[in-house]
C-alpha cells in the first residue's frame, strides 16, 4: 500500500527547538460520523481559542487581545488596524512591532508576539472570531470560503504554517491553544475522512 505518511519539518516556536508534523489520514472509510464529530468538536475548541481567533477575525480589520492582566478579549490597542492587506499596510504595519525574528524578549509580560513569518491577520473569508461551532464547520469545509483547500490540504497547512504554530508556545503568561498541533493535525484528517461532517447535517 502506498504510505500516505509525510513528515513535513518546521520551523517551531524556540521551547521546542524543532519539531515535526506527520500527515497521515486514517484510511477511508474508517471513521464514522459520530468519530467525525467528536473530532469536530476538538478541532472548534481549538479554532475559538483565543490564541487562533484572535488574529482570524473578519472585516472588522482589528486584531483581538486577551490573556493575563486583561480579564476579557478586547480589542487590540494601539488604534491598531489590519487593512485591506491584512498587514497594516494601509496604517501601521505590524511588523513595526511583530518583527520576523525570535531574539529578545519575546517572552516578557505584555510582549509583541514574534515569528519567523510576516505577521497579519486571517483573510475575512476565515474569520472564525465570535462564530459558533456550525458556522465555523460550515466555513472549513467551503472550498470557496478556503481557498479550495480540503481536509487533507488544510492538515497540510497547520503542518507548515509558522504563525498558527505560535499559538501552542504563545509565551509571556499566556494561555496556549488546546491539544498539540499533533493532535490538532489528526483531528482535521479524521474530520475530513468522515466527509467533514457538522452538527446540523
Ligand atoms: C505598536 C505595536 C504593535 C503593532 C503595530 C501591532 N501590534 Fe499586535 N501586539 C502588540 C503587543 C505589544 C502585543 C501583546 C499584547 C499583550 O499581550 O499584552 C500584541 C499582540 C498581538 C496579538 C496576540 C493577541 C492574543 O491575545 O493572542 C495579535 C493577534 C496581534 N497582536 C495582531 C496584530 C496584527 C495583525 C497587527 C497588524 C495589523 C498588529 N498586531 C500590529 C503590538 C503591536
Ligand atoms: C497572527 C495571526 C494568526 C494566528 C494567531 C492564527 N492564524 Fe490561522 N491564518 C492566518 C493567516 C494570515 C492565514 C492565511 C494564510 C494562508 O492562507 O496561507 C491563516 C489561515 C489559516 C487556515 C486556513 C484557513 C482556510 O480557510 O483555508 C487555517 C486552517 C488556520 N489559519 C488555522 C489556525 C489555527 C488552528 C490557529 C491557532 C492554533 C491559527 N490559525 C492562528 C493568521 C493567523
Amino acid at each position: 500500500m502506498r504510505r500516505l505518511a509525510r513528515v513535513l519539518a518546521l520551523v517551531a516556536a524556540p521551547a521546542a527547538a524543532t519539531g515535526e508534523v506527520v500527515i497521515d489520514p486514517p484510511a477511508p472509510g474508517s471513521v464514522s460520523r459520530a468519530e467525525g464529530l467528536a473530532a469536530w468538536d476538538r478541532i472548534y475548541e481549538v479554532a475559538s481559542h483565543p490564541r487562533c481567533a484572535n488574529c482570524h477575525v473578519g472585516a472588522s480589520d482589528v486584531p483581538m487581545w486577551s490573556g493575563p492582566g486583561y480579564g476579557r478579549t478586547r480589542p487590540h490597542g494601539m488604534a491598531v488596524r489590519a487593512g485591506d492587506s491584512r498587514i497594516g499596510a494601509e496604517t501601521i504595519p505590524c511588523r513595526t512591532c511583530h518583527v520576523t525574528s525570535r531574539t529578545g524578549g519575546i517572552d516578557r509580560p505584555h510582549a509583541a508576539p514574534q515569528v519567523a513569518d510576516a505577521w497579519r491577520l486571517a483573510p475575512p473569508e476565515a474569520a472564525w472570531f465570535g462564530r459558533s461551532s456550525d458556522q465555523i464547520c460550515a466555513q472549513l469545509r467551503d472550498p470557496a470560503r478556503t481557498d479550495g483547500r480540503t481536509a487533507l490540504q488544510i492538515a497540510e497547512h497547520l503542518g507548515h504554517d509558522v504563525i498558527l504554530h505560535w499559538a501552542w508556545t504563545p509565551g509571556s503568561g499566556r494561555e496556549p491553544a488546546p491539544y498539540s498541533l499533533q493532535e490538532h493535525v489528526n483531528d482535521v484528517l479524521a474530520w475530513g475522512v468522515a466527509g467533514q461532517p457538522c452538527a446540523f447535517d
